[in-house]
């Protein structure tokens, strides 16, 4: 048998076994859709008002269950964040609860944060955060919003490379917190007292009945956490779980990233740099062979 027939068998084969799979949440990836952003393009800066808001969301929401252990209170206080005073940073700090030691006699003590300190985590390890929420994982905010991103296959991932698209992991924040649907998929039956998100990408139904309702996403272990009117915003923001929620991926936008800003602007500096350069090589180059015969 040549090879070229062999060849064509086991593609057949390989396909057989493809089509007879069944697929449930395969192929069902959620649509992320790309939200506005002040951070995003080359000229991209944090909104120091919207990092301030995202702050106290996350502070009277998500920080019950989520930690945030990379970041320092003194980083609130550093440019290109949300840029409280040192003063206000030293006083929201003093207000958490951290555990130093061990003292003298060896032990650990508790005391009032200082601007050094790191944020608490909300549970002392992983295995008391699972036994509060029903054995899933809230994971930390330090790094989320750069650890999470819908991929996005060929062709938009060479566009977004030109684009400069970089806000994948806040607009699926975004997309995750406002998704939870009022009720959840009949086909998930009476049974399912969980939370379903169409955007959480961890999740995949493997309900027999959904198998034919191009369901995206899956249960998850978070019920949905905001609500309109449940922070207080100040500063006439409206307090919408649309604004909450974009306020709130910003922050953690920040918090996975401090030094966005100046790395754009290094970044355009080169650009500029490279350009000017380019063109002194360009004139050098017609100088140094403008008596040559070419
Ligand atoms: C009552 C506890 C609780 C609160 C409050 C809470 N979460 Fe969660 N969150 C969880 C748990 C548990 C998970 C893990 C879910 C899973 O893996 O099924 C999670 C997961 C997440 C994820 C990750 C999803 C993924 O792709 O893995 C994000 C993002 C998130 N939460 C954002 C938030 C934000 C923003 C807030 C505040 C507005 C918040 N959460 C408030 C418990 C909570």
């Amino acid at each position: 048998m040549s090879t070229m027939i062999k060849m064509v068998r086991s593609f057949a084969a390989v396909a057989a076994v493809a089509i007879a799979t069944p697929v449930f949440a395969a192929g069902n990836a959620p649509h992320i859709e790309r939200e506005q952003w002040s951070f995003s393009g080359p000229f991209g800066f944090y909104d120091r008002g919207q990092l301030q808001r995202g702050f106290k969301v996350y502070r009277e929401v998500c920080a019950s269950c989520h930690g945030l252990k990379q970041v320092s209170f003194r980083n609130l206080a550093e440019d290109g964040g949300p840029s409280f005073t040192e003063d206000q940073a030293k006083q929201i700090a003093s207000e958490y609860t951290v555990i130093d030691g061990p003292n003298d006699d060896g032990d650990m003590y508790e005391r009032p944060g200082i601007l050094a300190d790191k944020f608490p985590s909300p549970f002392p390890n992983e295995q008391a955060a699972r036994a509060s929420n029903g054995g899933a994982y809230p994971p930390d905010f330090s790094l989320l919003a750069k650890a999470r991103a819908a991929h996005r296959g060929f062709p938009w991932f060479v566009f977004d490379a030109f684009t400069q698209y970089q806000e994948q992991g806040p607009d699926y924040i975004y997309a995750l917190l406002t998704s939870y649907p009022e009720e959840n998929p009949a086909c998930l039956g009476e049974d399912f007292t969980g939370n379903y998100n169409p955007a959480f990408l961890g999740g995949s139904v493997t309900a027999e009945a959904c198998a034919h309702e191009h369901l995206t996403g899956g249960p998850i272990g978070m019920a949905a956490p905001l609500s309109d009117e449940l922070v207080e915003y100040t500063d006439g923001t409206p307090m919408t779980v649309d604004q909450y929620a974009h306020d709130v991926a910003a922050f953690m936008m920040w918090a996975a990233e401090p030094h966005l800003e100046e790395r754009k602007k290094i970044g355009f500096r080169v650009m500029i740099f490279l350009i000017v350069f380019a063109g002194m090589l360009y004139f050098t180059k017609k100088k140094l062979w403008r008596n040559v015969e070419h």
